[in-house]
């Protein structure tokens, strides 16, 4: 799954060290802005911490809680032999799935096809969130009524379900119509038709089962779970035995607005959608003050003044320049300091800005990270375990402290 922002390769240049490093003598890790459960799965299979996940996002916790809550492998054969072979037989029974074969065997793949789909998943469904509002846009008719008779007949055994619910959101992504993410449907006047025949061909339940081999092999060493929670709210559980990893959003554009058609599979409620991007209401779309840059700092703030009272260590990531929600690393360092003794690593990267950066328009972009340890300022730590990071000493712009690069 495309993601803004995921750590995923950063973890492989220096910063899975450093936490593994700052795990050490803890009892729980907290990934508090999980997003693709990144690094809440690599602290997962490399400690014996137990791993909590925590997302405004529904879908992106269900992901995370599906590897998460296991210790151990997933044999997904029962997945193949008992509930793969219910759901195609519920299809072929379906009427609407004789409509949508005959579609499939008469149209000519030109836009009137695309107009024909959505007339034909226009016709009002109880059978799942994706048909009506997502049919003949981000998915083909048979996608969709594919996606939502899974969703509607999700097994009964928690650990299956948790499987099968969470491959139903990876196949999603793997086969939407849409350019990187769920943000608009590529149109099909134009160059996006053939995108969108692209997309429509892929068979669901194929990235359903490459979605659920993957997760499946993945499990904790020690068992976890995926929660969601505003950060802040969570705060209360947090005590001076956990490390805590904060990676929260640097775009002023909500995630929401990029994810709402996974959001809306792991909600598996049928929402009135509006909009060229078929989006559920506002007030249905989880929305982050992180994202807002005129309360983006204030929730900083008392994020922060909340995680002082708790005890635990934090690291925090953000890039160093100030991004489009308001935040900078420089500015977070700023904050930090009147209640946090501060380690500071830089890393040179890239990510994908989305918009999200105030420099540059470029799709993707090199830029400094900082990845800040802090600890209380009123406990007494052990002193920060200089040796482990230092894979190559720079100069570091604000503190000049501790300073060292992982690229
Ligand atoms: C930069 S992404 C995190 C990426 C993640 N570290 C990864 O590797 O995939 C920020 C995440 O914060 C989540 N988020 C935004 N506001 C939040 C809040 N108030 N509480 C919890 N999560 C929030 C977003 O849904 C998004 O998934």
């Amino acid at each position: 799954m495309k993601y803004m922002g995921s750590k995923r390769s950063l973890l492989e240049n220096g910063l899975g060290k450093i936490i593994l490093s700052e795990c050490e003598n803890k009892k729980r890790f907290i990934d508090l802005f999980s997003g693709t459960g990144s690094v809440a799965t690599y602290v997962a299979k490399n400690t014996e911490l137990e791993v909590v996940a925590v997302d405004l996002q529904v879908y992106s916790t269900l992901m995370s809680d599906a590897v998460l809550s296991r210790t151990s492998p997933y044999n997904t054969q029962n997945i193949y032999t008992t509930w793969l072979p219910e759901i195609s037989k519920k299809l072929r029974n379906s009427k609407l799935w004789q409509q949508i074969e005959e579609l499939e065997a008469q149209a000519i793949k030109d836009t009137q096809y695309v107009f024909k789909t959505r007339d034909l998943c226009n016709q009002k469904s109880f059978i799942g969130p994706v048909l009506n509002a997502y049919g003949g846009y981000y998915f083909s008719a048979l996608q969709a009524i594919t996606f939502d008779y899974m969703l509607k007949n999700l097994p009964e055994d928690e650990e299956m379900k948790k499987i099968c619910h969470a491959a139903i959101i990876s196949a999603a992504s793997q086969c939407a119509a849409a350019p990187g993410h769920t943000a608009q449907p590529f149109n099909p006047e134009g160059n996006g038709l053939k995108y969108i025949l692209e997309a429509w061909k892929k068979d669901p339940i194929e990235y359903f089962k490459l979605g659920a081999e993957k997760i499946a092999k993945e499990y904790a060493l020690v068992a976890g779970y995926g929660l969601s929670s505003d950060a802040e709210t969570y705060t209360e559980f947090i005590t001076d035995e956990d490390v805590v990893f904060l990676d929260p959003p640097y775009s002023g554009v909500q995630y929401s607005r990029f994810y709402h058609v996974l959001e809306t599979i792991a909600r598996n409620k049928q929402y009135e959608v509006s909009g060229a991007g078929r989006y559920p209401s506002i007030t249905e779309r989880p929305q982050s003050e992180f994202s807002n840059v005129g309360s983006s700092k204030l929730a900083l703030e008392r994020l922060l003044k909340k995680l002082a009272t708790t005890g635990a260590t934090l690291i925090f990531t953000f890039p160093e320049k100030e991004c489009s929600n308001g935040l900078s690393g420089d500015f977070i360092l700023d904050t930090a300091k009147e209640w946090f003794e501060i380690q500071t690593i830089t890393s040179n990267s890239k990510f994908s800005t989305m918009g999200g950066n105030n420099i540059h328009r470029d799709a993707r972009m090199h830029y400094d990270e900082l990845v800040l340890i802090m600890t209380n300022k009123n406990r007494k730590q052990k002193s920060f375990n200089k040796a482990i990071y230092t894979i190559a000493n720079i100069q570091n712009s604000k503190t000049n402290e501790n300073a060292i690069l992982f690229s």
